[in-house]
């Protein structure tokens, strides 16, 4: 299949979290989630260490051969970080301790001098930066002028059904491979609303979590996963 599919473990986390010990185990769940069929693995290491923590990403890290996708605020303390794990990816994302989940997209045209020698440092430690973003074209344009090898566009809006984002995402998807960048997409993709965005060919990789956790717990995650897989390939087919 042409479509990556990143799952995102942060949500057995938070179930983890819940009770304080140790189970169930982001690592082990990731290992479940490989072995029905996840392209890779995203997890979101927040600044108040909400759902993933650091020792989460070491064992991670040292536990799995397919690649990592780290998310991570555009922060000092999480360059470091991703400097010293060395993740296959990072996503830089926009961060407020009060949100409940990834609000919006990141505002790389109003931070470019913050977010320019950041990728610089990631790119140079071999770790391919993207930048998670609002399908908008200043933002697309933004990211490529910057350097950044791949965008991951905001799907938030879209789930939510705002009128018209579907044709935006669209649109920023060809505006992305226009500008010689790879496409990702996701947050709040389900089996309801995967196939349309599934169906774009620029859009590489989809990066889905908190449905996936969810339904693993009606269906069973090896079952969400290939679901989802399976309406991946339909889409592109
Ligand atoms: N991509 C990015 C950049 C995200 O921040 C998130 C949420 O952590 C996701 C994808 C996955 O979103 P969801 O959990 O809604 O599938």
């Amino acid at each position: 299949m042409s479509m990556r599919l990143g799952v995102n473990i942060d949500h057995v986390a938070t179930l983890r979290n819940a009770r304080g010990g140790t189970h169930p185990d982001p690592v082990e769940v990731a290992l479940a989630a490989i072995g029905a069929g996840a392209d890779g693995i995203t997890l979101h290491l927040r600044e108040d260490r909400r759902h993933i923590r650091d020792e989460d990403l070491a064992r991670m890290s040292a536990a799995i051969s397919k690649p990592i996708n780290l998310e991570m605020a555009a922060t000092d303390e999480m360059l470091a970080i991703a400097c010293g794990v060395q993740p296959h990816a990072a996503c830089i994302v926009p961060e407020r301790r009060t949100e409940v989940t990834t609000e919006g997209g990141l505002d790389v045209a109003g931070q470019q001098a913050r977010l320019g020698p950041m990728i610089a440092r990631l790119s140079a430690a071999g770790i391919r930066v993207s930048l998670f973003i609002d399908p908008d074209p200043v933002q697309i344009r933004a990211a490529a002028a910057l350097g950044a090898p791949v965008i991951e566009l905001h799907t938030g809006a879209y789930a939510h059904g705002r009128v018209g984002e579907l044709e935006r995402l669209q649109t920023g998807a060809h505006l992305a491979a226009e500008l010689g960048l790879e496409c990702h997409a996701g947050h709040g993709l389900t089996f309801q609303n995967v196939t349309p965005i599934a169906a774009m060919s620029q859009v590489k990789e989809l990066n889905i979590g908190h449905f996936l956790i969810g339904e693993a717990i009606l269906i069973g995650l090896p079952a969400a996963i290939r679901q989802m897989r399976s309406l991946m390939e339909k889409a592109r087919s």
